[in-house]
């Protein structure tokens, strides 16, 4: 029992990269390439990775800022940061915050605890096999706060310039240099990031997508990237234009394109098993066969629908998945005279119910 325990610490440490890969050269050309052809707009997202990239260029050794990417879901804040890496020449690991809270997570548990194992930065560390990563701290906001410490101050210490050369987890008990992974950071919403952790970071935004910017996308990326995944050359199967538009519209509702991907994934599937019978060679899907592939549209026209009866208006609301619109219903019923508001409406939304009446 003790010999395996030390058995797997030894192997821990074994297959640590500890040495320092030679410092690769970023071409920014290159880089600027690389980024384009992974994404479509986000002109100014690009501009300031590219930046980025020239200063750590120019200075390999100072201080980076840690770049945290903010926005909806499907806006391609994860996938920016696997271009990231691409650009650099470096390896690519995730670590998913989300959900965590317990110190312990982050930095380990010590080797007298059954079970131990290092913390999520040194597996990450491990299966990047680098430790000049390009590590992606994602939903850095969903990380939460237990009765086992505080997660984000051993975050705070990862991400510390002045700190993280000597990293220390608490199951490898020795000191492992982190100043030179690239850490990158998600989050969906700014508010639950701690403030000294939000400190120490660069936000950038990202609003989320217009229908025009998401047919671009679903033309020039997302249904290449569909056909190739599900064994389909360009010559085979077409979407056309109309129909991508439909689905934007009927089929989803987002911020960004990720539920677009998965049901332009879903018509092109229909398409791949007509061609794999042999039924035939080449598959046009349009408007028209839409309900037919992928089911009765989910989101009809809800603003006219509802508008339609009296007494209905519409708002528009904000969350931090993104955009909506939301009804409010104003009916009258015999009574008191009183005013009756229904719905989990906060204080503000009280009071401009009870301004709308007197007005
Ligand atoms: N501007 C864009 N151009 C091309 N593809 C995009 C763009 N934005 C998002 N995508 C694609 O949408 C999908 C979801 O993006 P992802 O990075 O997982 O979003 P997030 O991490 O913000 O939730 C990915 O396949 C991504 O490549
Ligand atoms: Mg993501």
């Amino acid at each position: 029992m003790e010999a395996g325990m030390i058995r797997t610490y030894l192997d821990w440490l074994i297959e640590l990269p500890w040495a320092l890969p030679e410092e690769k050269s970023v071409d920014i050309a290159e880089a600027r390439r690389i980024l384009d052809e992974d994404h479509f707009g986000l002109e100014k997202i690009k501009q300031r990775i590219i930046e980025y990239l020239a200063v750590r260029k120019l200075a390999p050794n100072g201080k980076a800022p840690i770049l945290c990417f903010a926005g909806p879901p499907g806006v391609g804040k994860t996938s920016l940061g696997q271009s990231i890496a691409r650009a650099m020449g470096r390896p690519f690991v995730r670590v998913s915050l989300g959900g965590v809270h317990d110190e312990a997570e982050i930095r380990g548990h010590r080797r007298t605890y059954v079970g131990a194992l290092p913390g999520t930065i040194i597996q990450a560390i491990k299966k990047a096999g680098a430790r000049d990563c390009v590590m992606m701290l994602d939903e850095i906001d969903k990380m939460g706060r237990g009765i086992q410490g505080d997660p984000s101050a051993a975050m705070l210490e990862v991400l510390d310039p002045e700190q993280n050369a000597t990293f220390r987890d608490n199951y490898l008990g020795v000191p492992f240099d982190l100043s030179r992974v690239v850490f990158i950071a998600t989050a969906n919403m700014l508010d639950t990031i701690p403030g000294p952790l939000r400190d120490r970071m660069e936000i950038i935004t990202l609003a989320g997508y217009t229908e025009d910017e998401k047919l671009q996308i679903a033309r020039r990326y997302l249904v290449r990237r569909q056909l190739e995944a599900n064994g389909l050359k360009p010559e085979q199967a077409e979407i056309s234009d109309e129909a991508l538009r439909r689905i934007i519209r009927d089929y989803t509702r987002e911020a960004g394109v990720r539920n677009l991907e998965r049901e332009i994934g879903r018509a092109l599937r229909h398409a791949a098993v007509r061609i794999a019978e042999g039924s035939t060679g080449h598959v046009a899907i349009d408007v028209d066969q839409l309900a037919a592939i992928l089911g009765p549209s989910r989101f009809e026209d809800e603003v006219a629908m509802r508008t339609s009866v009296p007494g209905v208006a519409t708002g528009l609301a904000w969350t931090p998945v993104g955009g909506d619109i939301l009804f409010i219903e104003a009916s009258r019923a015999p009574g008191k005279g009183g005013l009756i508001l229904t719905g989990q409406l906060g204080d503000v939304m009280r009071e401009s119910a009870q301004a709308a009446l007197t007005l």
